[in-house]
């Protein structure tokens, strides 16, 4: 029987491409970019199956043209690159990688966190520029996480993992979340409270929401300005579900006094994007899940799911369970 047919928008893990090649017929885009929406149409034109990445659009235009597919598994928890109706009305099983990324995600949320407390990376500068001359008691002082308030914005996997984090650095942790979390009220002691308090109370509020039409522009204009004058801000989940040019706004005003930002709207922002200019934000380019042993498992979790799909069988993640 002829294998089936899949495309790789980028390379992958080597251990795991080479279990695909096993089972499948693989062209991957070897490129170090995305391909571009022509490249990507060429290359499902004749795919069963493919295996994507956050930075590819599926959308109606891609699959019309994409007649035998069947399968697309993404390497990402996050699915807003995906139209998932527009897949499920054709039959196509979507599957994607939660779970093997929640630590590292929640570390990278916790590193950010840190670093925009602590002024890591304007440390890091000041010693390179030569302009450190001697200890000073009033120099880059940051703020203690020890007894303040941690506001979660949404509370799913990675953010219960920045929960148990910030137990350990002894945060009080407030969330809001669309369904109450008994279980971690109790284990540990975060309280349940609507966004308007999470906002007027949290000294650090981290974003863990996946991009929703319901959730963009969860932070605008007004909730940026219900912050504490004192808030960081970090967002590790989508840039867009801050309103961008609010936000640059309100940092240079001041309000909140600071952002820690692994995620942008576009991104990559682009030069002359006002946050890039602002001293008070640290920025990283989308790293969260960026381990070895994290692409790892997420690459082997990508192809599994794929396999699985193309077999007509449920993918272990998948994002239209519907279909099965
Ligand atoms: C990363 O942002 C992901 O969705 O996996």
């Amino acid at each position: 029987m002829a294998l089936p047919r899949v495309f790789v928008s980028r390379t992958i893990d080597g251990e795991a491409l080479a279990g695909l090649r096993a089972r499948a017929e693989v062209q991957v885009f070897g490129q170090p970019r995305p391909p571009t929406p022509g490249e990507l149409t060429d290359g499902v034109r004749e795919a069963d199956g493919l295996l994507c990445m956050l930075t590819d659009r599926v959308d109606r235009a891609l699959l019309d043209q994409a007649p035998r597919l069947r399968a697309v598994s993404t390497l990402s928890v996050g699915l807003d690159h995906v139209d998932l109706a527009a897949c499920t009305a054709r039959g196509i099983a979507v599957g994607h990688t939660p779970g093997v990324l929640t630590e590292a995600t929640a570390d990278l949320a916790f590193a950010l966190l840190l670093g925009a407390a602590r002024h890591v990376a304007p440390g890091d500068a000041f010693v390179r520029s030569g302009r450190w001359k001697t200890w000073d008691p009033g120099l880059l002082l940051g703020r203690d996480l020890s007894g303040a308030t941690l506001g979660i914005a949404g509370l799913g996997a990675i953010g219960q993992a920045v929960v148990r984090r910030a137990r350990g650095f002894s945060m009080r942790v407030l969330y809001a979340n669309r369904t109450a979390r008994p279980e971690v009220e109790a284990e540990f002691g975060a309280r349940r409270v609507d966004k308007d308090t999470l906002l007027a109370e949290s000294d650090f509020l981290s974003l863990h929401l996946a991009l929703t039409p319901e959730t963009r522009h969860y932070l605008g204009e007004r909730e940026l300005a219900r912050m504490k004058p004192r808030a960081v801000l970090v967002n590790t989940s989508r840039g867009a579900v801050v309103d961008s040019a609010a936000l640059a706004r309100a940092l240079a005003a001041g309000r909140p006094a600071a952002a820690a930002l692994d995620v942008f709207d576009p991104e990559p922002p682009s030069a002359d994007d006002p946050l890039l200019a602002l001293p008070n934000v640290l920025l990283a380019p989308h790293l969260g899940s960026a381990t070895v042993e994290t692409r790892g498992r997420m690459a082997a979790l990508a192809v599994l799911n794929l396999l699985l799909s193309l077999e007509g069988r449920r993918p272990k993640h998948c994002a239209n369970p519907e279909l099965f």
